[in-house]
């Protein structure tokens, strides 16, 4: 099932009328086919750097059992096998693997060096993927924690220019949550983030809501880790409008919000970016932002959405290499899989959560991914 990399189907564009042109630009097209070339050949030079080569290969756990790797690091095995596949470069033999082991045309470092001097933006997506991809043989043989390697403090400065609107790779994830935000909310909304990072959902949803002159009148912005809730806050203050009253707090989305001080039944709308599948507990942390809006009140996940429950993300490496990201634990029917989740699970648990009237943005996001499985932006929106 060879599919990347690929020259991105012009059709993508029709799949998507509601959703203004600008948001999937060019900019992003080329910064996909790029990067997708990129992740394709740094998957193969990885697989030859572990000694996986050319042949037969066994299942996760016993290939992690012969060599003696740490179950840390199994996730991202798992993605590497998946990755190769999507490439052409392996395919499932029972429940193992058999890899080609072809060499790519060009090296990842050759591709990088092309693809950031056609978009000179897209130098974190390249940096992020490099530094896993040098964090993963040490983090199997138990020398070293992917949090540790991902985000020392050397390593914070490249985390906020990834997170960024001006990185084309991330920007969409934002431009779309807060496009389904603005939809759902009038003027003068009371609006609750979480998981805000260094801010930049927040500074789009506030431009969205700008240009629609819908200023609210409150926005909370919250996140768990100090540095990251202090830059966001930074970063909002420079663009806050008039009128609409800022605060902000360190919030845990798997902790009673009565707990943290968050009452019941004040909001107008929450969202998140790219946080929401971090809960450890799905349906309980839906259910907890629920109860935070009024009735009729909106809730907005923004999310990297698996094209099927059980579906390969080529994107995905970085995450893997994060224990909160791998130990979440697995839910029936809704978090198949550790980490992203896919429409059809969001879909369950925003029910079983009592959430109604549940949306998705692009509406036709799973035929998006059928014609270029990169595809995996969208923001899902549901009623309290
Ligand atoms: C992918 S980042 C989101 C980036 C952010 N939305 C932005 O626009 O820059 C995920 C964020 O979730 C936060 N996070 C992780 N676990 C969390 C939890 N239990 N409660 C709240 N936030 C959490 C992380 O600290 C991180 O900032």
């Amino acid at each position: 099932m060879a599919v990347l990399p690929m020259t991105i189907p012009s059709r993508l564009d029709e799949l998507m009328p509601d959703i203004p042109g600008s948001v999937f630009n060019s900019a992003f097209r080329l910064a996909c086919e790029r990067l997708d070339g990129f992740v394709g050949a740094l998957s193969v030079e990885l697989a030859a750097e572990l000694g996986l080569g050319t042949g037969e290969v066994p299942p996760v756990e016993s290939l992690a059992d012969q060599r003696g790797w740490k179950n840390e690091g199994a996730l991202s095995l798992r993605w590497l096998l998946e990755t190769l596949e999507l490439y052409g470069e392996a395919e499932r033999r029972g429940d193992g693997w058999r890899l080609r082991g072809g060499t790519p045309p060009a090296s990842s470092a050759q591709l990088r060096a092309e693809g950031e001097f056609a978009l000179p933006a897209t130098r974190p997506a390249y940096e992020v993927f490099t530094l896993s991809a040098n964090a993963l043989p040490g983090i199997l043989k138990g020398q070293l924690r992917g949090e540790d390697a991902l985000f020392g403090p050397a390593a914070m400065g490249l985390w906020f220019d990834y997170f960024s609107n001006a990185n084309p790779h991330y920007a969409p994830n934002n431009q779309v949550t807060a496009l389904a935000v603005e939809r759902a909310v009038g003027p003068g909304a009371r609006v609750l983030e979480v998981g805000g990072g260094g801010g930049s959902a927040a500074l789009a949803l506030l431009d969205a809501l700008a240009k629609e002159h819908k200023t609210p009148s409150n926005y909370v912005f919250t996140e768990l880790q100090p540095a990251f809730l202090r830059r966001g806050v930074r970063a909002i203050q420079q663009v806050l409008p008039g009128g609409c009253d800022l605060r902000s707090f360190r919030y845990d989305i798997d902790v009673d919000p009565a707990a943290q001080g968050v009452e019941a039944g004040q909001f107008d709308a929450v969202f998140g970016v790219n946080t929401l599948h971090l809960a450890r507990e799905v349906i309980g942390t839906l259910q907890r932002l629920r109860a935070l809006l009024r009735p009729g009140g909106v809730l907005v996940v923004g999310e990297l959405l698996r094209p099927t429950p059980t579906a390969a993300v080529h994107l995905e490496l970085p995450f893997t290499l994060l224990t909160t990201y791998c130990q979440a634990p697995l839910e029936e029917g809704i978090r198949v899989r550790p980490g992203f989740m896919s429409v059809s699970g969001w879909r369950r648990a925003l029910e079983a959560a009592g959430f109604t009237k549940i949306s998705i943005l692009p509406a036709e996001i799973e035929r998006c991914s059928e014609i270029y499985p990169g595809f995996y932006c969208g923001a899902i929106t549901a009623r309290a």
